[in-house]
């Protein structure tokens, strides 16, 4: 089969709502392949497989971020809510719509499948990319599929500190630069950074993560059992109200309860929930994905390892990180 053909069947499975687990293994499996072979990537290699610290967060390999694609209901949501996005934006308003996409890989994953829907005249990428790997091998990939009328320009460049320049204008702000939990990599501060340069009308994909904390239930399955309240929200409104304080640059501290157990009652562990809302009704729930699974972080708090609450803090410098401290009831603290 073509490329072409190879990729628009590809694209079908991964835009189809009905597409089951096994067609979306398969469907992956064909389009990894495709992607590694335009790309010539050695996976192996040792500058690929060394994480990237760009002073202010992780950015991972090329080879880690290469396999990002097989994270497969990922995949296929991101995919699905840009799509959404492009066809939202396209209904609006004339002309090409425009995506910046930050951190593409070395594959440019989420890009690549829309380019058999839509024409150069109709979708446009600006791609930035950090790790010399990821940019040289998305760069050659573009190239060997001949997709580069849809590419504004591909800059190697840290997207947290990146200068949005005037023309084209942006009307959708792509990235996924995170891990459960937003610990590490740069999500939030790219975010941060490309979203306070961009107008209130320009979609973020993805629109929204919360982080939530939950007991889980006491079982091998370890399902949410109850939701414990909000940590944290990444959105636009939550982006546009941050503020960073004189002397630091953590987000406000959230304490949440722990309710006491009844007697008798038992509970599974406490954990923190990585929600994602992608685009358009598309989003990632609990274990539907390699950043959504629940972190456990303590056992339920009982009479013999009392806990109150907890506070939450999220830290952006010197690294993406989330503070927890564990407020014990007073009694306890003055007998420690
Ligand atoms: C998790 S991978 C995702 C790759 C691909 N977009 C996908 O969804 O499969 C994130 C990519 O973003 C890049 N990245 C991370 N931080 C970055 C930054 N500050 N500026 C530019 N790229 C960055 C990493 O190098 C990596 O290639």
């Amino acid at each position: 089969m073509h490329q072409y053909e190879a990729l628009a069947s590809i694209t079908d499975a991964l835009l189809d709502d009905t597409t089951g687990p096994e067609l979306l293994r398969e469907t992956i499996d064909r389009y990894r392949d495709l992607l590694l072979t335009a790309s010539g990537i050695d996976l192996g290699e040792d500058e690929s497989i060394g994480h990237f610290n760009t002073g202010t967060g992780v950015a991972i390999g090329a080879t880690w971020a290469a396999l990002c694609v097989d994270d497969l209901i990922r995949t296929q949501r991101f995919v699905s809510g840009l799509y959404r996005a492009v066809r939202d934006v396209a209904a609006r308003r004339s002309g090409p719509v425009h995506v910046l996409y930050a951190g593409t890989g070395p594959f440019g994953t989420l890009a690549v499948p829309l380019m058999t829907r839509f024409t150069p005249e109709e979708l446009q990428f600006t791609c930035l990319e950090i790790t010399g790997p990821s940019y040289r091998a998305v760069r050659q990939l573009f190239t060997n599929l001949d997709v580069n009328a849809y590419i504004v320009g591909v800059i190697q460049t840290d997207a947290s500190t990146y200068r949005i320049g005037e023309s084209p204008a942006v009307d959708i702000m792509l990235s996924e630069t995170m891990q459960y939990c937003l610990i590490d990599e740069m999500q939030v501060p790219i975010a941060l950074n490309l979203m306070a340069q961009l107008p209130p009308e320009v979609i973020m994909i993805p629109e929204r993560i919360t982080l939530r904390l939950a007991a889980l239930t006491d079982d091998a399955e370890q399902t949410v059992a109850t939701d414990l309240g909000e940590i944290l929200t990444v959105d636009r409104a939550t982006l546009h109200a941050y503020r960073p304080g004189p002397n630091t640059t953590d987000w406000p501290t959230v304490r949440l309860t722990v309710p006491s157990l009844l007697p008798g009652q038992e509970s599974g562990p406490l954990a923190i929930r990585t929600l994602i809302e992608v685009y358009g009704g598309y989003g990632l729930t609990d274990y539907e994905s390699g950043l959504t699974i629940p972190k456990i972080i303590d056992d339920y708090p009982d009479a013999t390892n009392p806990l109150e609450a907890i506070d939450f803090t999220y830290q952006l410098h010197p690294s993406p990180l989330l503070w927890m401290d564990f407020v014990v009831p007073r009694a306890v603290a003055a007998a420690i």
